[in-house]
């Protein structure tokens, strides 16, 4: 491995670099002041360690709370974008785990990532506007877009300052538009690719935003010399966008990489014994229909995210209450909805709505002996496999979905099989659509209608269903789903090093 030296000029010595607004790694404070660390999963995660600690590899995130600010301020992840890189034997490593925290303002930050990313970018490609009244861009709008440039600036130049001649950088999601670009004009020599986690807007709803920032979004982008999207749908409406507010793609390549579920990990996850005991926990909860027998589930796990849709869920779990009675007292509404983006009031409003609606139900349909939903908001990864386990029938019905990997995981971790009742909004019914129950996330009478079908489906139908769901689910594991976009960069034709 090269070592700093080997650098010539202010170039580091990371060969694949990373970079995202939430890192794999996050701290909190205790009381006395000791710094503890949670780590987190998912494709990056899993591509970076098929790669191996020996790759050169350099994760550059953003500090998101307190703990992880405090974490750089001792030194353990990492100092800001202008400390030089480190020196000697140990050169990749700029912080613990070969993780760089950026220490970027709490209140760019805070701009940037809730004004900008999440209220705005978020919300156009999951066409989430209420138009009559939003959006509004406004001078407080300009006032963020500032800090959201300030604050990809950042990555860049912490991405420029660290990466070795040539390197490979991965860059992700909407937060970080700006980067490829910056960082074009600051290393011409690095290959630069930007994977998008979302779905992109189609030109008619893009050009909602001011033609000077959809510009420079799009110019952005374009910086980088690979593309990634999860289905070939977004990736044409990104291409659609380039053709009819810039001057098309240019030099830049589009790939599509839909990432599967990671079955070796879910499986051996799933019969832990904190699942087990979960499950019992559940059972009891759910309880016994008055046959004896036990209830159907109808079950959903999210982040209770605009896109997701869960009040149209609840909504339709009550019409097909009205619609077949002869479902009550004999199925079950399991609905996990875990905190996201607290900070946003329309989140914290959406949250309260979903529990409203829950209880209303609960008190409108429930028997002394039956809760026809069961609702939880407190994250618990463990419960959540629990549930999938033991689901019937898996509800995921999002108004626009990059992906959705809960549609994949379901059906694999199942023990009996699921039904699986999918929008055709999730970027997964490109590749799960034949075997699922397709609905029309806006329509609650058909979502009704599916719930019923897929709580009739046969148990050899379901079981024979759920295996061809748990193949197409699976095709593309996290690692290779990484290492794929990876190899595609570093074998593309790019500037000399
Ligand atoms: C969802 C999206 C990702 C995005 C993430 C950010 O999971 O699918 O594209 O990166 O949200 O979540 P956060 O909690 O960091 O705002």
């Amino acid at each position: 491995m090269a070592s700093t030296q080997d650098a010539p000029g202010a170039h580091g010595s990371a060969k694949v670099l990373v970079a995202s607004n939430r890192g794999p790694v996050s701290y909190q404070v205790g009381d006395d002041g000791s710094l503890t660390s949670r780590r987190g999963g998912g494709g990056v995660v899993s591509g970076l360690s098929a790669i191996g600690p020996d790759a050169g590899a350099l994760w550059v995130c953003s500090a998101l709370s307190d703990g992880d600010r405090e974490a750089v301020r001792r030194g353990i992840v990492g100092a800001g974008p202008e400390a030089p890189p480190q020196r000697g034997g140990g050169g990749r490593r700029a912080g613990e785990d070969g993780v760089l925290m950026l220490d970027i303002p709490a209140d760019v930050h805070a701009d940037a990532y809730n004004g900008i990313a999440n209220s705005v970018l978020w919300f156009v490609h999951h066409m989430l506007y209420q138009t009559p009244l939003e959006p509004v861009f406004d001078a407080e709008f300009r006032r963020q877009w500032a800090s959201y440039e300030a604050y990809n600036r950042a990555f860049a130049e912490a991405l420029a300052g660290r990466a070795a001649p040539g390197a490979a950088v991965l860059v992700q999601d909407y937060h970080l538009t700006l980067v490829p670009g910056m960082l074009r004009e600051l290393r011409p020599d690095l290959r630069i690719g930007h994977f998008s986690h979302t779905p992109w807007a189609p030109p008619e709803y893009f050009r909602m935003l001011p033609d000077d920032i959809a510009e420079q979004v799009l110019r952005g982008m374009l910086g980088a010399d690979r593309l990634g999207f999860l289905t070939r749908r977004w990736a044409d409406a990104f291409e659609a966008c380039c053709a009819r507010f810039a001057d098309g793609l240019g030099d830049t390549r589009i790939g599509v990489h839909g990432l599967g579920a990671d079955a070796d990990f879910l499986r051996e996850r799933s019969h832990r014994t904190d699942v087990t005991e979960r499950m019992a926990a559940l059972r009891d909860e759910i309880g016994s229909a008055p046959d004896g027998t036990a209830r159907r589930t109808i079950v959903r796990v999210d982040r209770t995210e605009l896109s997701k849709n869960i009040v149209r869920g609840l909504l339709s779990y009550r019409q097909l209450l009205d619609d077949h009675p002869e479902w009550r007292e004999r199925v079950v509404h399991v609905a996990f909805a875990y905190p996201s983006r607290q900070d946003l009031a329309v989140y914290r409003d959406y949250t309260a709505e979903v529990q409203r609606l829950a209880d209303e139900l609960n008190s409108q349909y429930g028997t002394p002996d039956w809760t026809p939903v069961v609702l939880h908001v407190k994250d618990d990864f463990a419960r959540s496999l629990a549930a999938y386990r033991l689901a019937d029938v898996a509800l995921v019905n999002p108004i626009r979905d990059g992906m959705n990997l809960v549609a994949k995981e379901m059906p694999l971790v199942s023990d009996e099989g699921c039904a699986l009742v999918l929008s055709r909004e999730a970027g997964a019914h490109e590749e799960l659509g034949e075997d699922a129950i397709t609905v029309n996330p806006y329509d609650v009478v058909g979502t009704a209608r599916a719930l019923h079908e897929a709580l009739s489906v046969g148990p050899e139908e379901r079981a024979e269903r759920s295996k061809r769901l748990a193949a197409a689910a699976t095709a593309l594991p996290p690692a290779q789903w990484f290492l794929d976009q990876l190899h595609a960069l570093e074998e593309q034709p790019g500037p000399s090093a």
